[in-house]
C-alpha cells in the first residue's frame, strides 16, 4: 500500500511524480484491490464507463489507420531530421485525464468522443468574437506539417509530425485588441464523454474543464501550433482531436487537447495543473534541464520509442527561436 494514499490537497497522480517502475508497481497495488481492472478507478467512483470501455476500439490501429489524410506539405523550416516516434507507440502512450489516469487505455476510452461537428468559440479581447463549426474556421487557413520534439514533464519524449497552422494566423483573422495580454484555452466539458470529469474517488478536486494559457507573445510565436493532424492524417482522438495546441518548447501539459474555446484576455488565466499544484506546475512551464521538478530531476529524458536516455535541451531544443521571449529587459 506504500504508493496508495489519499491526497490532502491536489497532488499529481504518482505516475507524474515517480519513476515508471514505481507507478507501474502502484498499478499492481490497484489491481490487487480490484480498482485498476476494466472499470478501474472510474468504476470505484461509481462512474459508468459506458459502451466504449466494453466495446473498446477493436484494435489500436483502427484509431489512426484509415483516418482522412490531410496532405499538408511539410514546412522545411520545421523538419528536424530526427527519427519519428512510430505512430503505434505515440498512439497508445497518452495523457488525457478526462478519460483515464493510465496512459495505455486512453486510445480505447477516447473513442467515445464525437469530434464532428465540433463547435469552437473565440471570445474576449478580439474584434470579431465568434462561435463556429471547426470546419468553417479552418476554411481558408492553409495547413502545414511540422516535425517537433515533444517533452513531457514526466521526463519522456517523442518526435511527432503534427499538421496544423500557427495560432497567430487565427489571431490575426479575429483581430487582437491592444489591451490583450494572455490567451486562455479550454477543453470540452461533458462528464458523459470525459468520464473522469465528475471528479472521482481519488481526485475529487480536479478543476474541470482542463484549461491552459499563454502570454499573448507566446500565442503569437511562430512555433505555437494549433494542430488538427498528426502523421499525415487528422488527429486521432487520443491525441486530442479535433484540435489541440502544440507548444514544443514547453512541457507537454501546456499542449491542451480537444479545445472548444480560445479567449483573449488581459488577466493571466488559471490553468488546470497550476491550480492543482502551483508549487510543481508553473504557468510558463518551459522545458529547462537546470530547473528540477520538486520531486525529480529534469536533466534527462527518455525517448518512448528507443528507450534511450538523453540530456534534456533548454527550451526542448528551441532556445534559438524562443529564448528572446524570456530575456529580461
Ligand atoms: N489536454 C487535456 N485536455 N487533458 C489532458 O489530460 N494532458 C497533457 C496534454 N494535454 C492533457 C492535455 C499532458 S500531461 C501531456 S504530456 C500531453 O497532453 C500528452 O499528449 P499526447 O497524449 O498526445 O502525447
Amino acid at each position: 500500500m506504500a504508493n496508495l494514499r489519499h491526497r490532502k490537497n491536489w497532488e499529481l497522480p504518482e505516475r507524474l511524480a515517480t519513476p515508471e517502475s514505481v507507478f507501474v508497481n502502484r498499478r499492481q497495488v490497484l489491481k490487487t484491490l480490484g480498482l485498476a481492472t476494466a472499470g478501474g478507478i472510474g468504476a470505484a467512483a461509481g462512474l459508468s464507463l459506458g459502451p466504449s470501455r466494453a466495446r473498446g476500439a477493436a484494435n489500436l490501429d483502427q484509431t489512426f489507420k484509415g483516418l482522412p489524410a490531410l496532405n499538408a506539405p511539410r514546412n522545411p523550416a520545421f523538419d528536424l531530421k530526427l527519427p519519428l516516434t512510430p505512430e503505434q507507440i505515440a498512439a497508445q502512450y497518452n495523457n488525457f485525464y478526462e478519460f483515464s489516469t493510465e496512459k495505455d487505455d486512453v486510445w480505447m476510452l477516447a473513442d467515445r468522443m464525437v469530434t464532428k461537428p465540433w463547435k469552437f468559440e473565440i471570445a474576449g479581447l478580439v474584434d470579431k468574437p465568434a462561435v463556429m463549426d471547426l470546419d468553417d474556421l479552418l476554411k481558408g487557413i492553409p495547413l502545414e506539417e511540422r516535425v517537433y520534439r515533444f517533452r513531457c514533464v514526466e521526463a519522456w519524449s517523442m518526435v511527432v509530425p503534427w499538421t496544423g497552422f500557427p495560432m497567430h494566423k487565427l489571431l490575426a483573422r479575429v483581430g487582437v485588441r491592444s489591451d490583450a495580454k494572455f490567451v486562455k484555452l479550454t477543453t470540452f466539458m461533458n462528464p458523459e464523454v470525459g468520464i473522469r470529469q465528475t471528479g472521482g474517488l481519488f481526485f475529487a478536486q480536479e478543476p474541470w474543464p482542463y484549461t491552459e494559457g499563454l502570454t499573448i507573445e507566446e500565442a503569437m510565436h511562430e512555433l505555437t501550433l494549433l494542430t488538427v493532424g498528426s502523421y499525415g492524417h487528422i488527429l486521432p482522438k487520443q491525441h486530442g482531436a479535433p484540435m489541440r495546441l502544440i507548444t514544443p518548447w514547453k512541457y507537454g501539459y501546456k499542449s491542451i487537447k480537444s479545445v472548444v474555446k480560445l479567449e483573449v484576455t488581459d488577466k493571466q488565466p488559471a490553468t488546470f495543473w497550476n491550480t492543482i499544484a502551483p508549487q510543481e506546475y508553473g504557468f510558463f512551464s518551459n522545458v529547462n534541464p537546470n530547473v528540477p521538478h520538486p520531486r525529480w530531476s529534469q536533466a534527462y529524458e527518455r525517448n518512448i520509442a528507443t528507450r534511450e536516455r538523453q540530456p534534456t535541451l533548454l527550451y526542448n531544443g528551441y532556445a534559438e527561436q524562443v529564448g528572446q521571449l524570456y530575456k529580461r529587459a
